[in-house]
């Protein structure tokens, strides 16, 4: 580097400068993001698959779609599943609902929750701290029962605080959508775990 262009107290501070773009501002993560944090935020979610799961899908012209409407909002209250099939010995898992929300496999039944931020039946009460520990621990809320298949927990850890941050951004700035999705079922023969 050519010292006399780009002296080292300058340097440093605009290292310094660069690095407080950069961190994640975690403590005022729940404070109002800026149009680019909720950007960054809906290009994650959109990217990462959160949809083909949270959002249910209905038949459309080229097969099962996305139901937008529904946006994020998980399994529908109103479409109750009959027991999953039992699936022969073999190499064939998991069952899924149509609408991709339900999912049968060894450890029970799952509904995928719902995302929006609705107060009662959403994330509307969750704190950017809370949906981070979720992400990270698989644990509902960092401390709460375990997150179950196949909700993807291995592979979203890995995500950043500053992602985190902006995918809870985008999540809060979606339409509410009131939808109680129900708790999940436990494996034929297995008492119900305890619940949230
Ligand atoms: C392959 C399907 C699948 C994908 C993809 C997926 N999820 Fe999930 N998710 C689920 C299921 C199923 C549950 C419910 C698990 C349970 O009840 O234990 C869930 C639960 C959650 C929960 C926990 C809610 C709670 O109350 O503890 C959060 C938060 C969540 N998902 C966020 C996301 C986000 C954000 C994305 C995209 C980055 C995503 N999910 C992608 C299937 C999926």
């Amino acid at each position: 580097m050519n010292r006399s262009l780009f002296p080292p107290s300058l340097a440093a501070a605009a290292i310094a400068a660069c690095t407080l773009l950069s961190s994640p501002a975690v403590g005022a993560a729940d404070a109002k993001p800026s149009p680019a944090q909720v950007a960054r935020g809906q290009y994650l979610v959109t990217t990462s698959g959160c949809h083909d799961c949270h959002t249910p899908m209905k038949m459309g012209p080229q097969g099962p779609e996305p139901d937008m409407s529904r946006m994020l909002s998980g399994h529908p209250e109103t479409l109750v599943m009959p027991p999953a099939p039992a699936l022969p010995a073999g190499p064939w898992l998991v069952t899924s609902s149509a609408t991709n929300t339900a999912w049968a496999g060894p450890w029970g039944v799952s509904f995928t929750a719902n995302l929006t931020p609705d107060a009662d039946t959403g994330l509307g009460q969750w704190s950017f701290a809370n949906f981070r520990d979720t992400m990270r621990t698989g644990r509902h809320m960092g401390r709460g029962r375990e997150v179950l298949p196949p909700m993807p927990i291995p592979a979203y850890k890995h995500f950043n605080d500053r992602d985190l941050a902006a995918i809870h951004a985008y999540l809060r700035s979606i339409p509410p959508v009131k939808n109680r999705v129900p708790d999940p079922l436990p494996p034929a023969g297995v008492a119900p775990v305890a619940q949230k």
